[in-house]
């Protein structure tokens, strides 16, 4: 199949183009890959069946792994769920559009193929203009997982979609670099307020709408044998780079010490090493490969970079060292990333 890659950045009557595209390929049940604040998503009409099965099928994902409904207004969101609580009403008020997943039970309009056979749909609005432009000239929700193949890091940019994804659907528009580089934060509405996926939406600021919510205890570790995840999501391998990853915790000045020991043991045995690094521990690396994810103290920079960082890593790398940050509020979301891409492999020092 030949892809057709459309800039919605550079000219006018491109993006109407690119938009109008995505709209008509949409309604004929094809595949497009999209922007949005988050990271790229890979779209398909969200009411029809069959083409939401073909997402699955490119990407190579569990069928069992339901995907989230985009719509472009708060209220395309009512007619696919089935009851709406109070308290779901304020968060849409207060974060939508944005980067916040609202699960709640679903209405009848939705096919199997996107809830996965669960009787819960996951809705979001985002924020970013061409996503939302998009939407709405397609008028109806679309249904979309993040547009990297299954288990690879999620895609932030242009560039990556098209490294995943060439020559296996019609259309990815490009709208340059996501804001915000992970995914959307997830929250189950369908008995007591749950997050089961840590975003740019802390736990804090939902507290802050509607009261305390719990958090999934397996956002920071791994699933045991035979326990069910509270979302599918979190039993299978995740933003796993080719490279082995090892994330190094604790306080700046002992990590950034464990890192160089690391790196000269591991390039000793003929390894090729990278560092993921912070602006404050940067000069611990002279004279090493290394990239800087972001500010420790503002750990939406790190998220920002994390997968952009992680691919281009893995480029020149057969082991990355990471460091790891707290898991407090935006770092909660960057730790639940990083510790899956490194498949729970963490040097506390
Ligand atoms: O920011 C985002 O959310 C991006 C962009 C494209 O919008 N999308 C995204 O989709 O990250 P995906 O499919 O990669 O992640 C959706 C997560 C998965 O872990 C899935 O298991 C969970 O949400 N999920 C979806 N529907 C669910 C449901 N009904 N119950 C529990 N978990 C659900
Ligand atoms: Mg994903």
């Amino acid at each position: 199949m030949k892809t057709e890659v459309i800039s919605l950045l550079l000219d006018e009557q491109e993006r109407e183009y690119g938009l109008n595209r995505a709209k008509e390929l949409l309604c004929q049940g094809e595949l497009v890959a999209f922007p949005t604040e988050t990271v790229y998503g890979l779209g398909a009409n969200g009411l029809n069946g069959p083409a939401v099965s073909e997402i699955y099928r490119v990407k190579g994902r569990p069928t069992d792994n339901p995907s989230i409904l985009h719509v472009g207004r708060p209220e395309d969101a009512f007619p696919l769920w089935r009851e709406v609580p109070e308290t779901v009403l304020k968060l849409m008020d207060t974060f939508w559009p944005g980067p916040l997943t609202i699960i709640c039970k679903h209405s009848d309009l939705v096919p199997k193929e996107v809830t996965g056979g669960l009787d819960t749909v996951a809705v979001r609005m985002p924020s970013d203009e061409n996503a939302r432009d998009m939407l709405l000239r397609a008028g109806v929700p679309v249904a979309a997982p993040s547009a990297n193949l299954s288990g690879k890091p999620s895609p932030t940019t242009c560039r990556h979609v098209v490294e995943d994804l060439d020559g296996r659907v019609p259309l990815i528009l490009d709208g340059g670099p996501c804001r915000y580089g992970v995914e959307s934060t997830v929250i189950s509405m369908v008995d007591e307020p749950k997050i089961l996926r840590p975003g740019i939406v802390s736990p804090e600021m939902i507290a802050a709408v509607i009261g305390s919510s719990s958090i999934s205890d397996s956002i920071l570790r791994p699933l045991g044998e035979g326990e069910v995840a509270a979302s599918p999501g979190m039993k299978y391998k995740h933003y796993a780079p080719k490279a082995e990853v090892i994330v190094i915790s604790g306080d700046p000045t002992a990590a950034g010490a464990e890192i160089c020991r690391q790196y000269d043991l591991l390039t000793q045995t003929g390894k090729k090493c990278a560092i993921a690094a912070t602006e404050q521990t940067k000069s611990f690396y002279h004279g090493k490969n290394y990239a800087i994810l972001g500010d420790r103290e503002k750990p939406e920079t790190m998220c920002s970079s994390l997968f952009r960082v992680l691919r281009d890593l893995d480029c020149e790398a057969d082991v990355i060292l990471a460091e790891g940050i707290p898991p407090k509020e935006v770092g909660l979301a960057f730790m639940n990333r990083l510790l899956r891409a490194a498949g729970f492999h963490v040097i506390n020092v």
